[in-house]
């Protein structure tokens, strides 16, 4: 190669960023290898099996030959039946040119960017928020347009600070309850605010519910903008089976929305990956119409989990722990150890062997936090609070 080859790529590879919890993967995976025990609290990666019935239909499907490509929109059969489960979920039931199938709801955020803003045109996000939100827009030349999640406000996006920020450059409003980092579920009426902000102002409205089964103790029931449209012309419901099946390596999302849109959207994914698999859309199928009391001991575990979690992190010295209502993730405020939120895990990870990720991982509101991630025992969830009250104590004597 060219030594004095410079500035060969694209200007937009120069972009690309990917998602800091891969990179912080890589740095712990490396000290494991060199022998260090280390607990893990950085992925949402849940530590169950999928369940045993997908698996056989995965296996099965690959027998009677489904291991060819197949509509680039996904399967008929696979969305005749999300369509079913989205009328038991949500009170609709989508056309199947509504649904589109993907490997993992990630990809579906970078579609309906692409799909529907111009360079220069602005997205509201939530922040703290999934990385991929940002990055996805930084690579678009679309400006984010932040509003923060706030402790005050149980981390909950207020509908004033939405409206507040919409300008005539406006094309799109991100939600995601419950979020990710910092575990909180939006009320209904919140969301529905949302939605008409979204209408009034003649904008789409893309709801990420990939924890949508995952909520705890709440008062609020299961909700979504898309109940008030039905998809139909404002809500892309970005949704996928990674968490509450416990299937991350599957790769199977599925995006829910206007016709023209999802139709764009899936001549992208034809252009990009040619389809999703078929024996995973077959997994999916057995996901949705199979046995449900496997995922539901998987919430009445994390739910345990998360109990235990919180509780022991408000007992640490310089940390308040807001009580969590949804997905696996607990966002504490660590301000009161004196550290921000990137030496708050440095230093957790060198002297307590413990793997988090700072706040700001998710976004500039997000200093003064980590995210902790409960999809580990709970025996590991009381070693890891071990080690950090004991990495705490030893800083204050
Ligand atoms: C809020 C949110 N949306 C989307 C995704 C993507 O999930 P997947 O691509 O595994 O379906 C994640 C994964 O962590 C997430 O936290």
């Amino acid at each position: 190669m060219d030594s004095n080859k410079q500035h060969s790529l694209s200007n937009d590879a120069y972009k690309i960023e990917g998602q800091p919890m891969f990179k912080v993967l890589q740095k712990v995976q490396k000290r494991e290898e060199k022998g260090e025990n280390i607990i893990h609290f950085e992925i949402g990666d849940p530590d169950f099996n999928t369940p045993n019935n997908i698996i056989e239909a995965v296996y099965r499907s690959m027998k009677d030959g489904f291991t060819h490509y197949t509509d680039s929109m996904g399967m008929p059969k696979f969305r005749e039946v999300v369509s079913k489960a989205t009328l038991r979920s949500r009170g609709f039931a989508p056309s199947l040119d509504q649904i589109l199938v993907t490997p993992g709801a990630n990809i579906i955020i970078y579609l309906a960017v692409k799909c529907l803003a111009n360079p220069g045109d602005e997205v509201i996000v939530p922040d703290p928020g999934f990385p991929t939100y940002y990055s996805v827009l930084k690579f678009c030349d679309v400006v984010p347009v932040r509003i923060p999640l706030r402790e005050e406000n149980k981390f909950r996006m207020d509908p004033d600070d939405v409206r507040k920020a919409i300008t005539p450059k406006t094309k799109l409003i991100i939600i995601n309850s419950p979020n990710n980092p910092t575990g909180s579920v939006m009320k209904a009426g919140e969301m529905d605010e949302i939605f008409n902000i979204a209408k009034e102002n003649d904008i789409y409205l893309l709801s990420d519910e990939i924890y949508s089964r995952m909520m705890y103790d709440t008062e609020e029931r299961f909700h979504s903008p898309s109940m008030n449209d039905a998809c139909l012309e404002t809500t892309i419901v970005a949704n996928g089976f990674s968490k509450a099946f416990a299937m991350t390596g599957w790769r199977l999302g599925v995006a829910i929305g206007p016709e023209d849109i999802i139709e764009k959207m899936g001549l992208l994914v034809q252009t990009l990956i040619s389809c999703t698999p078929p024996f995973i859309q077959h997994a999916g199928i057995a996901a949705i119409e199979g046995e449900q009391s496997e995922v539901e001991l998987m919430m009445d575990e994390y739910k345990a989990r998360r109990d235990f979690l919180v509780a022991g992190l408000n007992k640490l010295p310089g940390i308040t722990c807001l009580k969590n209502e949804g997905a696996f993730y607990v966002f504490p405020n660590i301000t009161g150890t004196g550290m921000n939120s990137e030496e708050f895990a440095d230093f957790m990870l060198k002297n307590a062997k413990v793997a988090l990720l700072p706040g700001t991982n998710f976004g500039h509101f997000g200093e003064g936090y980590v995210r902790l991630s409960y999809a580990t025992s709970l025996e590991n969830i009381e070693k890891g609070l071990k080690r950090m009250n004991e990495a705490l104590n030893k800083i204050q004597e």
